[in-house]
């Protein structure tokens, strides 16, 4: 979202998995100063990616196999090792004023309001590998927000973005990406929206990490406004009107690390608002993240990502709004297994804002770029409200219901493929004579455009002809 540059630095739970075997007891400094802390405690036996080898080399008849495998295996080694914590927690005498949810999908969990005796007790457990304050990711302003007066007559090239990455060519062949489910983790959707309420997908389509309030809201607009980018059927906003969308809201008033892990557990296999009856029938095709991290190269969603991946389901992120200079991608938009996407403006030309690559290991982000800046979309306040928005938080949804698009001629695309259909299918932006890591920007693929502008109907080209090499 606009939203997200962020403060906080996210290192240590993924890390530690690999650290020394004892436990780790910082977290008791936190009660010095605080009655009782957001805490997430991991596990000294966490090693699940062989359970996403081999839901990636086993053969399924589908998808849906193939997520419930790992649905059901990484819910099952949760269940194991966590097993005596969460006995104990729900027979700890403050059972009632705590909140316990499992993260099954990194073989976590998370408790709302532990106090010092609890967290005494847990640490006296031999599987817990350590106990950490959740880590509250505050929210950044956009880089621009200008609210239209109710009334206000959009101009014929308001929604310029959905032009420019010749979405109409494909609309033009009857895809307007139906039968497609895409998602957004970001400060929830204004359900009631004129250009959302049609195609909201209501079996198992919104969880809400924070609050868990029913369904879907939005107090802050960038999640309406995202969604609105990918789906939004009215004064010709969203580049896939006709897919469907679900939402996690991972920010209200702020952003948490555990909002954002139970959020992407969640995608996998959807459930209801109260996180019961989980469905990985009902998962999305792709997912898109407005929220980054300010620091780079940080591992802590990662576990996440490879999931998603080995379940077909494509992530885009924001890369972030800290250019222009080289270096400044955030993560997890500037992992290998995320989509990263930067910022153009109208006139193809990167906009300021947008963050530059390379990585920290020294590949190519952003991967595409696509238009972010000026983006006129639905918004928070009355049913009929839009705004015009920048940050590359905006740019990513455009990639994103390119993609439906993309899933509609093919359902069954795997990550790589998307990346491949979109990299290939990609157009050269305008100059502004920079390079990074010694790769000018004329040069494809660079550092400040990644592959280049996305192009709808060229990426979806090479899908067809991928379904025709198959046959
Ligand atoms: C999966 O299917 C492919 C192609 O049909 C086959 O070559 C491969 O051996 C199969 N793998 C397993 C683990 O059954
Ligand atoms: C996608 O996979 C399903 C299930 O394996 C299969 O029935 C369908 O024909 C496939 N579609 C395409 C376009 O390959």
């Amino acid at each position: 979202m606009k939203v997200q540059i962020i403060a906080a630095i996210l290192v240590g739970i993924a890390c530690a998995v690999l650290a020394a075997p004892s436990v780790d007891t910082s977290i008791l400094k936190v009660f010095e100063t605080k009655e009782s802390a957001n805490i997430i405690i991991s596990f000294k036996n966490a090693n699940t990616a062989s359970i996403r080898r081999s839901a990636r080399s086993l053969n399924f008849t589908d998808r849906t196999q193939r997520i419930q495998y790992l649905y059901d295996n990484l819910k099952r080694h949760a269940d194991e090792t966590q097993g005596n914590v969460l006995g104990l927690l729900s027979n700890h005498q403050t059972a009632s004023s705590i909140r316990v949810r499992q993260i099954w999908i990194t073989n976590e969990v998370s408790i709302k309001n532990a106090n010092k005796g609890l967290v005494e007790e847990l640490l006296k457990r031999d599987e817990i590998l350590k106990i950490a304050e959740e880590k509250i990711i505050p929210l950044s302003k956009p880089t621009s927000t200008v609210v239209h007066p109710e009334g206000y007559q959009p101009k014929a090239d308001e929604a310029w973005g959905i032009v420019t990455i010749d979405a109409p060519a494909v609309w033009a062949t009857g895809n307007k990406g139906q039968g497609v489910v895409i998602a957004n983790i970001d400060s929830g959707v204004q359900r009631t929206h004129e250009a959302l309420r049609d195609n909201y997908r209501e079996l198992h389509g919104w969880y809400d990490a924070e609050e868990e309030v029913d369904e879907p809201v939005d107090q802050l607009g960038s999640g309406t406004h995202t969604m609105g980018t990918m789906v939004g059927r009215t004064n010709g906003i969203g580049v896939a009107p006709e897919a469907q969308w679900i939402a996690c809201r991972g920010c209200s008033f702020f952003c948490s690390d555990t909002a954002f892990k139970l959020c992407g557990q969640w995608a996998l296999c959807p459930t209801d608002s109260k996180l019961q009856n989980p469905r990985c029938d009902l998962a999305p095709h792709t997912i898109t993240n407005g929220w980054g991290v300010s620091s780079q190269g940080d591992d802590f969603y990662d576990e996440i990502l490879e999931t998603w991946v080995a379940a077909d389901i494509a992530p885009f992120f924001a890369i972030g709004n800290t250019g222009t200079r080289c270096n400044t991608v955030s993560s997890p938009a500037d992992r290998d297994l995320a989509i990263g996407v930067g910022a153009i403006t109208s006139f193809n030309y990167l906009a300021a804002f947008s963050s530059v690559g390379p990585n920290v290991d020294g590949a190519i982000k952003p991967d595409v770029v696509a238009p972010g800046n000026a983006i006129y979309s639905a918004f928070t306040g009355s049913d009929s409200s839009y705004a015009t928005l920048s940050g590359t938080s905006l740019a990513a949804p455009h990639v994103a219901g390119l993609t439906a698009l993309l899933y509609n001629i093919n359902a069954n695309l795997t990550v790589s493929d998307i990346k491949s259909v979109l990299y290939g299918g990609a157009t050269p932006a305008e100059s502004l004579g920079r390079e990074c890591a010694g790769i000018p920007d004329t040069e494809y693929p660079n550092h400040n455009y990644g592959y280049g502008i996305v192009s709808a109907s060229a990426s979806a080209e090479r899908v067809e002809k991928m379904l025709r090499q198959k046959i």
